[in-house]
C-alpha cells in the first residue's frame, strides 16, 4: 500500500486493506437521508415556493437501508449520521434507530434534526439507542425564525432543546450564518447553547444546490465570526485535534467550546471521509457532485451484498471529487444549479442528500 494519507486534521493511519479513493480517504461516514421531505423551509435551503419531491414508491423501506448499511459497514462504515429532509417525519424512525443500533460496526450512531417533533420523540430516541444528536438552530428571535423558515414553531424548537439536551450529553447546535440576517446573534446563541451543555457549531452560507438565494456577500467567513467573538469575549484558543469532521472547534476565555463549519471558504475536502444515501438510495460521493449511484435499482434487481460490495468500492476508488475546493476555485461564484435543472432532477437539492 502507498504511504498513508496525513493531512492537517486526521493523523491516524490507516490500516491495510481499507477502501481508499483516489486521494487515499476512506470510506467512514455515511449519512443517510431517510425522508426527502421538510417541516420547514429555510431560506438557505429550501427557498423555492414549490418542490418536486421523490416518488414514494422509491423511498427505501426500514429492511432495505438496513441491508444497504450493512454493505457500507463491511466496506468499513463505522459513522452512520441520519438525516433528512427532517428525519423525524419518517414513520416509526425509532424502530430503525433501534435496529441500526444492534450493529456492532456502527462506533457513532447519529441524527441531526430541525428539531420540531423532537421534545415529544427525544426520549424514544435515546432509548433506541441513538449515540449523538444535532439540532438546526439558526435565531432565537421568533420573528426572525419565521423569516428564515416560514414556520411559528420556534417555542417547539427551543422545547426540543430543552428535553433532549440531558439526553444527549454533548448535544451540538447547527447554525448557518447569513450576513444581515443573523449574524448579530453568534453571542447570543453561544450563551443559549452554554446554558444546556450544548457546543454552538456557527456554517458558513455554502452555494449548494437548493440555495438559490445564495451569494458570496451574503456569506460570512470563518475569520470574520472569529473576529467578532474576539471582540466580544477576548481571546480565543484554537483546539488542536485529529479528526475528519468539518468543524474547527475554538474554546473561549472561560472554556466554553464552539465549533466554526468553514465549507465556503476553508472546506475540509481533503479530510473528507464521508458519503450519503438519499431516501430513494441514490449514492453520492459528494456534496457537490453532479450524479450519483443507483444503489436502489441495484437491491431491487436482486443483486447481492458482495456485488453491491463491489459496485460501491469501484466508485469510491474512483473517487476524487473535492467539491467545496473546487468551487472555492472558481471566481464570480453564483448559486451551483440553477432552479430549472434542480426541478428537473430534486437529487440535486441538498435537503435531499441531507444537510
Ligand atoms: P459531527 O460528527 O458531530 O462533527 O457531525 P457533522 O458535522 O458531520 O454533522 P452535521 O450534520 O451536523 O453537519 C454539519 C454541517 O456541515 C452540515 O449541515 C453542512 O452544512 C456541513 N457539511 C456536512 N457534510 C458536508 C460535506 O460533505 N461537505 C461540505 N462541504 N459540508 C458539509
Ligand atoms: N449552507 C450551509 N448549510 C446548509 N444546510 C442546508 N443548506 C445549507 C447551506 N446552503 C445545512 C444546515 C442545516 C442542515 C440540515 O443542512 O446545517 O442545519
Ligand atoms: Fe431547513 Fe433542514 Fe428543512 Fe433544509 S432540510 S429546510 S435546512 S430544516
Amino acid at each position: 500500500m502507498s504511504q498513508p494519507f496525513r493531512h492537517s486534521r486526521s493523523q491516524e493511519p490507516y490500516n491495510e486493506g481499507v477502501l481508499l479513493d483516489q486521494h487515499q480517504r476512506p470510506l467512514r461516514d455515511l449519512r443517510l437521508s431517510v425522508t426527502d421531505r421538510c417541516n420547514l423551509r429555510c431560506s438557505y435551503c429550501m427557498p423555492e415556493e414549490e418542490y418536486v419531491w421523490l416518488p414514494r414508491e422509491d423511498i427505501l423501506k426500514f429492511e432495505e437501508i438496513e441491508r444497504l448499511v450493512d454493505v457500507f459497514l463491511s466496506l468499513g462504515v463505522d459513522k452512520v449520521r441520519l438525516t433528512g429532509g427532517e428525519p423525524l417525519l419518517r414513520r416509526d424512525l425509532p424502530a430503525l434507530l433501534e435496529r441500526l443500533a444492534t450493529r456492532s460496526g456502527i462506533r457513532d450512531l447519529a441524527m441531526t434534526t430541525n428539531g420540531v417533533l423532537l421534545a415529544p420523540q427525544a426520549q424514544s430516541l435515546a432509548d433506541a439507542g441513538l449515540h449523538r444528536l444535532t439540532v438546526s438552530l439558526d435565531t432565537l428571535q421568533p420573528d426572525r425564525f419565521h423569516q428564515l423558515t416560514r414556520s411559528h414553531d420556534l417555542p417547539r424548537v427551543l422545547d426540543g432543546i430543552a428535553a433532549a439536551a440531558p439526553l444527549f450529553p454533548g448535544l451540538k447546535i447547527d447554525t448557518v450564518v447569513i450576513r444581515d440576517t443573523n449574524d448579530d446573534e453568534l453571542v447570543d446563541l453561544i450563551e443559549f447553547g452554554r446554558g444546556y451543555g450544548a457546543e454552538v457549531r456557527f456554517i458558513e452560507y455554502m452555494d449548494v444546490g437548493g440555495a438559490t438565494h445564495w451569494s458570496m456577500e451574503r456569506v460570512v467567513a470563518r475569520a470574520e465570526m472569529l473576529d467578532r467573538l474576539t471582540r466580544h469575549y477576548g481571546p480565543i484558543t484554537p483546539i488542536q485535534e485529529t479528526s475528519s469532521a468539518p468543524a474547527d472547534r475554538y474554546q473561549l476565555p472561560d472554556g466554553t467550546v464552539f465549533g466554526i463549519i468553514s465549507s465556503t471558504t476553508a472546506p475540509f475536502c481533503q479530510a473528507c471521509d464521508r458519503s450519503r444515501l438519499t431516501a430513494d438510495g441514490m449514492w453520492f460521493v459528494c456534496l457537490y457532485a453532479p450524479v450519483g449511484l443507483d444503489l436502489r435499482g441495484a437491491l431491487r434487481r436482486g443483486s447481492t451484498p458482495e456485488a453491491l460490495a463491489s459496485l460501491i468500492s469501484s466508485v469510491w476508488e474512483a473517487r476524487r471529487d473535492r467539491g467545496a475546493e473546487t468551487r472555492l476555485a472558481e471566481r464570480d461564484r453564483t448559486p451551483l444549479i440553477p432552479i430549472e435543472r434542480l426541478r428537473r432532477d430534486p437529487h440535486l437539492e441538498m435537503h435531499t442528500r441531507g444537510g
